[in-house]
């Protein structure tokens, strides 16, 4: 699985490149990719990439090439997807809280729009009376892997709720709306099927409120193993949404809907590393602590959520022994740990630290805190090329806005 790198071509890359570094391998991409289209072969299913797990324009071309759709949640996710070729009828813009001069610059693009509360459908319809839309339901369950990213269920910000459908059909009724489609999205990475099963029977029953629907969209979350679990049983769950969706368009008006899924991490966490560099070992009273050039931000998760990520040393000069270390970055806050209490091979300056599963919510999320770089980015081609996709901030470009 995390093999596309030998530990040398690590040394290499760095000396090319720069520390710390995003690596994405291309093989695993499209597996992914392929892995998700081929979820429900008896349904008709759009795979939906959900671009806010990683941007990258070169990443989003070969998705475009597995013939995946993507969502856009900002004006510059749509700008980035029209850049990777994606056409307007391939994206579907599913936000929150926006304006309402964004939402005009999206009808400016022809690219459908979900809403997910009654004031924003009000203001959509004023705007664009007659018009296209899709509506954000909260089905009522969540999941995820923290509280902070549930978005199903009762302590969430998102959708709408299902005791309002009837307040939806009346300001669909004023503005004279079609409503094409509904949507939603529980939370992100779950590994047991079940809940997300659950999630799709409540938009199921919440799609019988309405007729002809053309879309309905079951929402992301997919997880992938950071820490050694089982993997998501794509077979069975194949199995069961199959099951469930057939008994719905058994009885549904409109036989032609097309299902849709949002996977954002499922296609990207595994096929990224972060390399980065060994910079200080020292003890402070208790603990050793292994001191990197890989801070929070440059991968955010472990601060956010507590998020384990495997990692791992590889040694210059080979030895066999092993100690238990404190991992952390560059960045002023005690917060800014990578790992706690690892036991990794025994490190020295220099050496070259490896985070596993960093496709994902890493680079997407990076930042210019304490005024460093976000590193730069590279893919590792089937051809085993690599090529350098996005270019390491410098100081002159953090400071262009000033
Ligand atoms: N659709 C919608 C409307 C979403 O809000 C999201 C993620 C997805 C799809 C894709 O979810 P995924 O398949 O990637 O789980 N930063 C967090 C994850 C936040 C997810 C936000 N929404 C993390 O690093 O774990």
């Amino acid at each position: 699985m995390h093999d596309f790198l030998t530990k040398e071509e690590c040394f290499e890359l760095l000396n090319k490149y720069g520390s710390p570094l995003y690596v994405y391998d291309e093989e695993t991409l499209r597996q992914r990719c392929k892995e998700m289209t081929g979820l429900l072969p008896n349904k008709h299913l759009f795979v939906d990439y959900s671009v806010k797990a990683n941007t990258n324009i070169r990443l989003l071309e070969m998705i475009k090439e597995e013939g995946l759709h993507v969502d856009a949640m900002s004006l510059g996710e749509l700008a980035s997807n029209k850049k990777a070729g994606f056409k307007s009828d391939e994206i579907i813009y599913v936000c929150n809280n926006i304006t309402e001069s964004e939402m005009r610059e999206v009808l400016k693009e022809g690219v459908l729009l979900s809403v997910d509360s009654l004031s924003q459908l009000e203001t959509y319809g004023k705007l664009n009376p007659g018009g296209d839309i899709i509506i954000r339901f909260n089905p009522g369950v969540g999941a995820g892997h923290h509280d902070k990213v549930i978005t199903g269920g009762k302590k969430t910000k998102f959708g709408v709720q299902k005791e309002f459908i009837d307040d939806v059909k009346k300001v669909l009724k004023k503005y004279n709306l079609n409503l094409v489609g509904i949507n939603q999205h529980i939370g992100s990475l779950f590994l047991d099927y079940n809940s997300y099963v659950e999630g799709v029977k409540n938009i199921l029953e919440i799609a019988t409120h309405f007729k002809g629907l053309k879309i309905i969209d079951l929402g992301g979350g997919f997880g992938v193993p950071y820490h050694g679990e089982d993997r998501l049983d794509l077979d069975k769950l194949s199995i069961e949404l199959d099951k469930v969706l057939t008994e719905f368009l058994d009885k549904y008006d409109n036989k032609d809907v097309i299902f849709y899924i949002e996977p954002g991490r499922y296609i990207v966490c595994e096929c990224g590393v972060l390399l980065g560099t060994v910079t200080s070992i020292k003890d402070n009273y208790d603990t050793k602590y292994l001191g990197c050039d890989i801070g929070f931000n440059v991968l955010m998760r472990p601060i956010l959520y507590d998020s384990y990520h495997e990692i791992e040393i590889l040694q210059r000069k080979p030895n066999n022994r092993k100690e238990t270390y404190t991992v952390v970055g560059n960045i002023c806050e005690s917060g800014d740990i990578l790992g706690k209490d690892r036991l990794l091979k025994k490190a020295n300056v220099d050496d070259v630290v490896i985070v596993y599963n960093a496709g994902a919510y890493g680079y997407s999320m990076a930042s210019n805190y304490n005024l460093r770089s976000r590193p730069a980015e590279v893919l590792i081609t089937k051809d085993h090329k690599d090529i350098l996709i996005r270019k390491r901030d410098t100081i002159e470009s953090m400071m262009n806005y000033e």
